[in-house]
């Protein structure tokens, strides 16, 4: 059995910053509210007209983890994206990564599992690559939310929380035992499904049918629909436990972590998880005042932006974690 290292990281955000002020301007919300409720301060989103799209992004995230893990993008084996809003209905984001990168031919696969979305695709490639079957996967994780929410005061609970930004890992395998990947974790809970959930465009919600049923336009499927306090308790319960199943698998306590990255769904819920494990302000990375929550991006952004100031060393055990729509919730351990 071969094991997985992270070889190679980067990120992309647009150069757009939309503040909680701006986001005033365009519905019933505030400063305070906002920073109180989510601790998010400012979030990117794309402008019309930049040349950004979901792949886009995730393109200029990969060059620069392909740069730093020193490989070409001929050596990479698969390409895993991670996203809950595709550039198209289909195909998914692989292929055009694939496509935009000019590698011949390879396989891209497309992951569904929106916050969770880099962890599980994480574990896709830790298990190609441990089987010998591939060598380096290219990782990616990147959102356009901005094109998809409703900046009305009607989807305001929703639409101050996301924003853009792309986040890549060029996963390989790596020479020496013990380092690297030493676990994933993956769970999903399909029950809850709807708690977070855009319907439409969907076999069940095709637009026509949509319109028809919504004619003054005041319930609409293919804008994201939270029940925001239900999917809190349930992220907080499950981060908890999918980060102790993580140190249990690899007889590792709580004080082995040297950092966590938790997916940035809200700063209230990475503290309380912080508190829940007793870790200290440098022990968890949080850039959710910068960027909002962008879902499949937010781990790899973070983990990306922890490893460029200095706060990951080698040897030092990471754990990342993740909750989200689906329920779908998961952690990786990561020996650096
Ligand atoms: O990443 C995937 C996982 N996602 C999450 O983990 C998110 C989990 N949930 C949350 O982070 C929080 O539930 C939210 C940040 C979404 C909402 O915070 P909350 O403290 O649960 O607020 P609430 O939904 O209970 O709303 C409280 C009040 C309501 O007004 P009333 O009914 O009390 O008069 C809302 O209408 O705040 C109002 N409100 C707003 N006010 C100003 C909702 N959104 C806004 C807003 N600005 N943007």
């Amino acid at each position: 059995m071969y094991q997985t290292k992270i070889a190679g990281l980067g990120k992309y955000v647009p150069e757009n910053v939309v503040t909680n002020d701006d986001l005033s301007k365009m519905m019933e919300t505030n400063d305070e509210w906002i920073t109180e409720r989510t601790g998010i301060k400012e979030r990117r989103h794309i402008k019309k007209g930049d040349g950004n799209s979901t792949a886009v992004m995730g393109v200029k995230a990969a060059k620069i983890a392909i740069e730093r893990a020193g490989i070409s993008k001929d050596d990479i084996d698969l390409i895993v994206f991670a996203t809950l809003s595709p550039d198209y209905y289909f195909p998914g984001c692989g292929v055009q990564v694939q496509e935009m990168l000019e590698i011949d031919t390879c396989p891209a696969l497309d992951v569904r599992n929106q916050c969770s979305g880099f962890i599980y695709g994480m574990s896709v490639a830790d298990q190609f690559i441990k089987t010998g079957m591939y060598k380096n996967v290219l990782l990616i994780g990147s959102e356009n939310h901005s094109g998809g929410l409703d900046f009305t005061t009607r989807g305001r609970s929703v639409s101050v929380i996301f924003g853009d930004g792309a986040g890549a890992a060029v996963l390989t395998r790596s020479d020496h035992n013990g380092e690297g990947i030493l676990s994933t974790h993956l769970h999903s809970e399909g029950k809850h499904a709807l708690e977070l959930s855009l319907k439409g465009p969907s076999t069940e919600h095709w637009v026509p049918e949509i319109i028809a049923e919504n004619p003054q336009g005041d319930d609409i499927p293919y804008y994201p629909y939270m029940n925001g306090q239900f999917v809190f308790k349930n992220a907080i319960q499950r981060f908890s436990e999918v980060i102790n199943e993580g140190l249990q698998a690899n007889g590792l306590e709580v004080s082995d972590i040297d950092m966590l990255i938790p997916h940035q769904a809200n700063l209230r819920i990475s503290q309380f998880v912080q508190q829940k494990f007793k870790l200290k302000d440098d022990q968890v990375y949080n850039n959710i005042q910068r960027y909002g929550n962008t879902t499949a991006a937010s781990i790899p952004i973070a983990l990306t932006e922890a490893w460029e100031e200095g706060k990951i060393k080698e040897g030092d055990i990471v754990v990342l974690a993740a909750f989200g729509s689906g329920f779908t919730w998961g952690s990786a351990i990561i020996k650096w």
